[in-house]
């Protein structure tokens, strides 16, 4: 039996893009077994922001492996969980300056809600429809992106509210009034008179679904990840600020693909001008190593009740020591300058692109989160176009994923340590496989 045999006695739940064995990756590159290498454009998932196996994160696992592997957080104070929340307080926005930390996202988002339920007193929560929070119970009742995360899984728990998310290239209102949605959606963040009826309809839905004195938090992504790539109005998420405001609802932000340099700022809502109650980051915090954790408020964290909530590995020294290395290395190599840089290139390469070829329906993004939305001469979602083309860019040495309810966005997510020439060859690749 060869080793890649082995993959037969892998659970099938595991969707497969690939069927690459990889034995080492280095920048924003892998490199398999069969010797072939590849322009990651996946990140592994939005994770690798400093690349794969950047040194610096490497010597710092190296070094807290030789000293300490699990130091329990209940039982134990360990340097790297004080030297994290030391390194994250320069980068999270204040007045969040209280941390507890996890192992995903999912567990993040879960431990967001539970802290919204007790520092509340309330019970339900409103998401946003494309949402994607994460796949144990709780997160899975509060992701939308796709019917397959909740299909087969009834009951999922309850008081769940799901608003309509500002999705402007798709926006009716827009359209019917004969606007162009693709040039409104690419210069994002942006205002429009239409951006108002997704608050309009968060108020309603106050007023008819739910009470606010039963509503704990507002749950949103910045940027909609595995929703398609779409990046608000910043006046929705200022609006949702706002209503949060009025009804002592606490705003709970999921950073976690947002995150870490992401979106050309150290967290996306920085460029919305908005502060949330609670924010949610996993993904790029570590580079790889499982890390996820929330920030809140002084006031907020004081009431979530001692002992209530918790977990065996939840700020894991090796974790933390990747965190605090993580951190380091994107302020000290300005990574974040260079997602915005590298982000405005793929955008502008992606335009020419769309100037030559009709199937971009829409270029948007926020850094270096880019999504292309593959459409038919209708308008339609193209979504076997768009898998025809990541499976030519594989062919061709450039690894991409897809989002969007339809499998119809093709999303650009490389390492924040990018270059010109990669952005340039990767964007050649995808427009060599539009054609091919
Ligand atoms: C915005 C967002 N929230 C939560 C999650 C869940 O994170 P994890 O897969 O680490 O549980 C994801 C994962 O893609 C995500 O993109």
């Amino acid at each position: 039996m060869t080793l890649l045999e082995n993959q037969q006695h892998l659970s099938p739940v595991w969707a497969r893009y690939t069927d690459i064995l990889v034995e080492r990756g280095e920048g924003a590159c892998l490199y398999a077994a069969d010797g072939r290498s590849y322009l990651d454009f996946t990140c592994g998932i939005g994770v690798t922001n400093t690349g794969h196996c950047h040194p610096r994160v490497v010597a710092a696992i190296r070094e807290q492996a030789g000293l300490l592997l699990h130091g329990q957080a209940n039982i134990v104070y360990h340097r790297p969980m004080l030297e994290l929340v030391a390194a994250l307080r320069n980068v999270v926005p204040a007045p969040l300056d209280i941390f507890f930390f996890s192992n995903s996202g999912a567990e993040a988002v879960e431990a967001s809600l539970k802290l919204a339920r007790q520092a509340t007193g309330r019970t339900d929560v409103i998401v946003f429809g494309g949402g994607f929070h994460g796949r144990t119970a709780g997160a899975m009742a509060l992701t939308t992106s796709k019917g397959k995360y909740r299909g087969g899984y009834a009951p999922l728990p309850s008081g769940v509210h799901i608003a309509p998310f500002a999705y402007c290239y798709r926006c009716e209102i827009a359209r019917a009034a004969g606007k162009n949605t693709a040039a409104i959606s690419a210069a994002a963040p942006h205002t429009s008179a239409c951006c108002n009826d997704p608050l309009r309809q968060v108020r309603h839905m106050l007023q008819t679904e739910t009470v606010p004195e039963e509503v704990a938090a507002i749950l949103v992504e910045p940027v909609q990840g595995e929703g398609g790539y779409i990046v608000p109005p910043a006046s929705f998420l200022q609006g949702l600020r706002q209503i949060c405001d009025e009804h002592g609802i606490l705003l709970v932000a999921d950073e976690v693909q947002t995150g870490f340099g992401r979106t050309g700022s150290f967290f996306a809502v920085e460029q919305f001008g908005v502060i949330p109650d609670i924010l949610i980051m996993a993904k790029g915090i570590a580079s790889g190593l499982p890390l996820s954790g929330i920030a809140a408020r002084h006031d907020v964290m004081a009431k979530w009740h001692p002992g209530s909530h918790g977990g065996t590995y939840g700020g894991n020294a090796l974790a933390c020591a990747a965190g605090v290395a993580t951190v380091q290395a994107i302020q000290e190599e300005r990574l974040v300058d260079n997602a915005a840089r590298m982000g405005a290139l793929l955008r502008t390469e992606l335009n020419g692109v769309q100037q030559r070829n009709t199937a971009l329906g829409d270029v948007r993004g926020l850094g270096l989160m880019v999504g292309v939305e593959l459409v038919r001469g209708d308008g339609s979602p193209d979504a076997a176009l768009c898998k025809r083309v990541l499976a030519t860019c594989r062919e061709r040495g450039l690894l991409l994923l897809n989002c969007g309810p339809y499998d119809n966005v093709v999303r650009f997510i490389p390492p924040l340590v990018v270059n010109d020439e990669q952005i340039r060859r990767a964007v050649r690749i995808f427009e060599e496989a539009l054609g091919a």
